[in-house]
């Protein structure tokens, strides 16, 4: 017995990274899950895992900055396997590193398309399919970045603040139709996005990077995608019954200072 048997898991940016994990753990439990993310041969691999692990999985291939689109693999769920029972709204973007005196205004909103319309595109669709189920949960990616500020990527903090005030807004009004909805903050995880952060930093170092920002969480390392993605699991499990409105860190004791 899964914990997720028989529920329908639908996750975004799940052709790598945190998402691929989330894919490969929820149907790990017994979920059937709905892959989401922009084209690109990352998508079919994650498929392709989660198929060769004994799961079930679809493969959409959409943009959730697109309503559309998100619309699209609400409805892709709830044809192929009947429902949704919860959301993994995770894709996101890092944007460009730099100071804000010198950002660009379409780099900021591109940035804000994604971690936020897209978030809020995702609760919008997904939650009436939800709550034609009885009720489920909604989980949205947030980050230590919107607990706190992060220099050198203000968008990317903006947004992630966004997420968390979204969740919270959302758990209220979705509790009515038994919809818990949480967002989880992880601290820098071992993924595609933190190279990326790290190199914008320090080109010539990103490794200094690394060392010095592993160095500022307590527990003295990176998270990794298994971390985060525990947590989601719990908060979509039964045992999360009476959570909701709450954005947790899971972050190595970063966010205790
Ligand atoms: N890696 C970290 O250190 C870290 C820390 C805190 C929060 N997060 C958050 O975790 C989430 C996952 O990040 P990750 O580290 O796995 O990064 P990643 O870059 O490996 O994965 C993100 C995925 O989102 C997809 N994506 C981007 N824009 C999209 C769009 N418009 N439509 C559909 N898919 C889109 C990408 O193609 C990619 O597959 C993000 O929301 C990120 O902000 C990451």
């Amino acid at each position: 017995m899964g914990r997720f048997d028989d529920r329908v898991v639908a996750i975004t940016g799940a052709a790598a990274g945190i998402g691929r994990e989330a894919a490969l753990r929820f149907a790990a439990e017994g979920a059937a899950v709905v892959l989401v993310d922009l084209p690109g041969d990352g998508l079919g691999e994650t498929v392709a895992m989660v198929e060769a692990a004994g799961g079930r999985a679809l493969g959409v291939t959409g943009d959730v900055t697109r309503e559309d689109q998100v619309h699209a693999y609400v409805q892709a769920a709830v044809d192929t396997f009947g429902g949704l029972d919860a959301l993994i709204n995770n894709a996101g973007i890092e944007g460009r590193v730099g100071p804000l005196t010198e950002l660009a205004v379409d780099a900021f909103d591109a940035v804000l398309a994604v971690n936020v319309r897209g978030v809020w595109l995702g609760m919008k669709h997904a939650a009436p399919a939800i709550a034609a189920r009885g009720g489920g949960a909604i989980v949205n990616t947030a980050s230590v970045a919107g607990l706190g500020g992060t220099p050198g990527i203000i968008a990317y903090g903006a947004s992630k603040h966004a997420v968390v005030g979204m969740t919270k807004t959302a758990a209220m009004e979705l509790a009515p139709m038994r919809i818990r909805v949480n967002a989880v903050c992880p601290s820098p995880v071992e993924t595609r996005m933190m190279r990326a952060l790290e190199a914008g930093m320090n080109p010539d170092d990103p490794e200094a990077v690394h060392a010095l920002m592993a160095a500022t969480i307590p527990l003295g390392r990176y998270g990794e995608s298994s971390d985060v993605v525990a947590l989601m699991c719990f908060l979509c499990s039964a045992e999360a019954e009476f959570l909701t409105g709450a954005a947790i860190p899971i972050d190595g004791g970063m966010r205790a200072r």
